[in-house]
């Protein structure tokens, strides 16, 4: 095309870990069967009442558009699982449901970050914060965790990291890619700093041990918490989120929702409600499935020479340190695809901070993690 693109595509890097699993489809097409431990998914089923709400809900012809907010029931059952969860009173009020927690986040993102905008982003982190930011027109501002802290946030860090211009601060716990849970005392220290927390919370629920998830409400009105079904009801398909905000801001995000999204899907927000209403048995298999494989994979991975010093608390990844075998992350996990067709996401995806890491999911049956340790056990060479 000869007309020119708008600048802010320019700013959106491209999102690595999608990047490995869409030429893993291709070899997949091309007859080469792939282990994926590359995407963040659940190989579980979602479930069942979800499913067979959604088919209810299509039978009974809640195909239309809904109040932009999402319908009340899923707002208010929604509400009150996070205050089962968080011990804080959430009104259903403060609830704007969404296409998946990405949307969600650029709802957040839009609403708080302009041009000349600062966002804190603690890294390693999940790859797309930096580019909603960055898609505002702001610039994240990364600060850096460290495997050997267990990748707690270090407050002190963030307070010298702010300036005139920060708008907020973004915390992801448990965290992708790294699994840290971050504890009660450093969300209250962050909130103490004074600027909305925007809390990424999709992985609660997965959590291994003696770790327990705080949510950013429990230490700031102010915060957004962003969350949703992909992870815990393992329905990523569905594409199904929420944002939990202040009470003035969800008017503006009502009204964006309006314009560019519209409503969420009335039969998916179905599912929604009956996984929370019926789903608690199906998330507790899961996390049990996880604990073990993470066990598992962890020890594999150490055998095999990858650095992990702590066990990963919660979501289902490990995020292991690959300079044994390679500087270079993108290209030794691309290089592991080609010749093992055991698919895993490049650390670089999470930061520079990430470079020399690979990242393991461990959402795949016990049989797929021990055949793709097998296959880097022949595959790997120390440098
Ligand atoms: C930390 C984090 N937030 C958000 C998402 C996206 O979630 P959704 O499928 O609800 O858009 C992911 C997906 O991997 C994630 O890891």
């Amino acid at each position: 095309m000869s007309y020119p693109f708008a600048a802010r595509v320019r700013e959106i890097e491209p999102f690595l870990a999608m990047e490995v699993m869409e030429r893993a489809f291709e070899l997949e097409r091309a007859g080469t069967p792939v282990i994926h431990l590359e995407i963040g998914e659940p190989d579980f089923s979602p479930p069942q009442p979800a499913i067979d709400a959604c088919h209810a809900a299509l039978d009974a012809g809640q195909t239309r558009y809904t109040d932009s907010r999402g319908v009340r029931e899923l707002r208010e059952a929604i509400a009150a699982e996070h205050t089962r969860r968080s011990g804080v009173a959430v009104p259903p009020e403060r609830v704007i449901v969404t296409n998946g927690t990405s949307p969600g986040m650029l709802l957040v993102f839009s609403l708080l970050v302009g041009p000349g905008d600062e966002v804190i982003v603690p890294t390693p982190h999940y790859p797309c914060y930096p580019n909603f930011v960055r898609y505002c027109g702001g610039t994240p501002v990364l600060t850096r965790t460290e495997a050997s802290d267990g990748y707690r946030i270090d407050p002190d860090a963030v307070r010298s990291a702010l300036t005139p211009r920060t708008r907020c601060i973004v915390v992801g716990s448990p965290a992708n890619p790294t699994g840290a849970v971050q504890d009660a005392a450093t969300l209250r220290a962050l909130a103490e700093l004074g600027l909305p927390l925007v809390s990424d919370e999709i992985y609660d629920g997965l959590v291994y041990g003696d770790a327990r998830v705080t949510s950013a409400l429990t230490v700031s009105e102010d915060a957004f918490v962003l969350d949703g079904f992909s992870k815990r009801y393992a329905m990523t398909g569905f594409r199904l989120g929420y944002v939990i905000g202040p009470a003035d801001a969800m008017r503006p995000l009502q009204v964006m929702q309006q314009n560019l999204f519209i409503s969420p899907n009335h039969f998916v927000q179905r599912a929604g409600i009956a996984a929370l209403r019926h789903g608690a048995p199906a998330v507790a298999a899961m996390r049990e499935a996880f604990d073990r494989r993470r066990r598992r994979i962890v020890e594999g991975l150490r055998e095999l020479g990858f650095g992990v010093p702590v066990l990963p608390d919660g979501a289902f990844y490990v995020f292991a340190d690959a300079r044994a075998f390679g500087a270079d992350s993108r290209k030794l996990a691309f290089d592991l695809l080609e010749r093992t067709h055991v698919a895993v996401t490049p650390g670089v995806d999470f930061g520079e901070a990430g470079e020399g890491f690979l990242r393991f999911c461990y959402a795949r049956p016990d049989a797929e993690i021990e055949t793709a340790l097998e296959r880097l056990r022949g595959a790997l060479r120390r440098r």
